[in-house]
């Protein structure tokens, strides 16, 4: 089962292709450096990038794989959620060539994705498992309990995780995206400088909540008038603990109430080295008898590696769209 895999769904360009099971290449065209100036990502912008760039990173797939159209079996895109703009390259690009060569073509949940970016070269997962999903707009407890089947345990009640994170480097004056820049700085701080609230559940649950802290941040950032650097790593690095305690914490819960066989994180935030290496560390203790997995550093953030492996189970059952599928910017897992 060969595999072509499309994602477009923010401000990467991204194609892979797999071959039972195994990622033979993952291409990825950051439009990053082109966002920074504004801050954040802009939708238009993007989708004209994309429409640059896709074409020519799915020749270089092909390429550097040695395989041709006739060599695949189907192709898979991300459907949703995402920019809409961005999205609907990515699906149009996708249906056009599942016509012209004549394949299935698989939808795949931006969100799917990143669960399945956890089983990338595992031999086997077993279920129940239980998945912290952290990105850029969600922050999600899962219980998944066979393939494709889902319940959402806990979300957030209002920023994401990684939105935190970018908002608040924001503040400091770092560029965009902000996670990567927090952690980076917050090396050199103290995570004890500054206190951060434990966020109180509004409901009893497994939700999360995020506001407070971004707030708390703005004031002990207010609070100087010239910020220093020093000052700066240390708010980085007590509101980078901060954040990793709450979602650790919560995925304890979780995986207390339900016993998995397997714990899991993905999603961009799960590239955070203090939280990859306290959940390993701490996990290990508490949980002797589950699998832990967290996904290499490159199929952390969007990649199309994950739509392809998410595509792969989705090809065994004969999972196909047809050509009009449309992209759906708000789609649920
Ligand atoms: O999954 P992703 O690439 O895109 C979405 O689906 O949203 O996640 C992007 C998010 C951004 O908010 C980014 O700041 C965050 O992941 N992120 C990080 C790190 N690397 C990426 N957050 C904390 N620490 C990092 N090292
Ligand atoms: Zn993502």
């Amino acid at each position: 089962m060969t595999i072509l895999a499309i994602e477009t769904s923010c401000d990467e360009t991204a194609i892979a292709i797999s071959k039972n099971g195994e990622i033979l290449c993952s291409l990825i065209a950051s439009q990053i450096s082109t966002h920074k100036e504004f801050g954040g990502v802009v939708p238009e912008v993007a989708a004209r990038m994309h429409i640059e760039t896709i074409l020519p990173l799915i020749t270089e797939a092909f390429n550097q794989t040695n395989i041709t159209h006739n060599n695949i079996d189907a192709i898979a895109v991300t459907k949703g959620p995402g920019l809409l703009p961005s999205l609907l390259i990515g699906v149009d690009t996708a249906k056009s060539l599942a016509y012209a060569w004549n394949k299935p073509l698989i939808g795949v949940n931006h969100l799917e994705g990143h669960v399945y970016s956890t089983f990338i070269e595992q031999n086997k997962v077993e279920f129940p498992l239980i998945m912290l999903l952290v990105s850029g707009g969600h922050t999600q407890l899962i219980l998944m309990t066979d393939h494709g089947k889902y319940k959402i345990l806990g979300e957030t009640l209002d920023d994401a995780a990684g939105e935190s994170f970018d908002k608040v480097a924001r503040m400091l004056d770092l560029p965009y995206p902000g996670g990567p820049e927090i952690s980076k700085i917050a090396k050199k701080g103290n995570k004890e400088a500054y206190a951060f609230p434990t966020p109180l559940k509004r409901k009893p649950g497994l939700d999360f909540s995020f506001s407070g802290i971004k707030t708390e941040a703005r004031k002990y950032i207010l609070f100087h008038d010239n910020i220093a650097p020093q000052q700066k790593a240390d708010i980085a690095a007590s509101f980078e603990y901060s954040v990793v305690s709450i979602l650790l914490n919560r995925l304890q819960e979780a995986a207390e109430l339900h016993s998995p066989k397997t714990i899991a994180i993905a999603g961009g935030v799960s590239a955070n080295t203090l939280l990859r290496d306290t959940f390993l560390h701490t996990f290990a203790e508490t949980f002797p008898n589950a699998q832990l997995i967290i996904p290499e550093m490159r199929f952390c953030t969007d990649n199309a590696a994950m739509i392809a492996r998410a595509a792969e189970e989705k090809y065994k059952q004969k999972e196909f769209k047809k050509l009009d599928l449309t992209a759906n910017s708000r789609e649920q897992l």
